[in-house]
């Protein structure tokens, strides 16, 4: 069994999400299913960066519906449509988007209160169609950066393996 990461919080985000990276290559080695991979990629990075949510809206009605899949946090929304609040257009236009305060985001949808900041990462498969998409949740302003956008883009891309 491999050995799992505990605590990255002090070390520069670009360091963590390397050896997060190296983490998810380990645990799911000879694994494909997209379930087990969001549940395990989920824990690796709630319990190594500990934000308030982190978790996988897996799209049920490509192009209309995502419902909620894998995560660690509090009470999720069941289900969010394409084009509705910050993981809804992220889905829409199969972009990374990096909100610094969600109050400024017209149509950000609160499923916890204590939010404030968050960045929505689209993931896909082999074939360049959206799968899902991943969110994380902080509860300070301004939690993520482009290290955060290249480190996530860069976890996700695991789904590329996937039909
Ligand atoms: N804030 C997200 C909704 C999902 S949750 O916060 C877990 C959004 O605006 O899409």
């Amino acid at each position: 069994m491999a050995e799992t990461v505990v605590d990255l919080r002090g070390l520069p985000r670009s360091v963590a999400y390397a050896e997060l990276m190296e983490q998810v290559n380990l645990v799911l080695d000879g694994i494909d299913d997209s379930i087990s991979a969001m549940a395990m990629i989920s824990s690796l990075l709630q319990s190594s960066l500990g934000f308030l949510w982190t978790g996988f809206y897996r799209v049920v009605e490509p192009g209309k519906l995502m419902r909620i899949g894998p995560y660690q946090g509090s009470l999720g929304c069941l289900e969010i449509e394409f084009g509705r609040g910050v993981c809804g257009i992220a889905a829409a236009e199969k972009r990374t988007i990096i909100v610094d305060d969600v109050d400024l985001f017209p149509g950000h949808i609160a499923c916890d209160a204590r939010a404030r900041s968050e960045i929505v990462v689209p993931v896909l498969n082999r074939r360049n169609e959206l799968v899902a998409v991943l969110d994380v949740d902080s509860e300070e302003r301004g939690s993520f950066s482009d290290e955060d956008r290249t480190g996530l883009e860069g976890i996700v891309k695991w789904f590329e393996r996937t039909l």
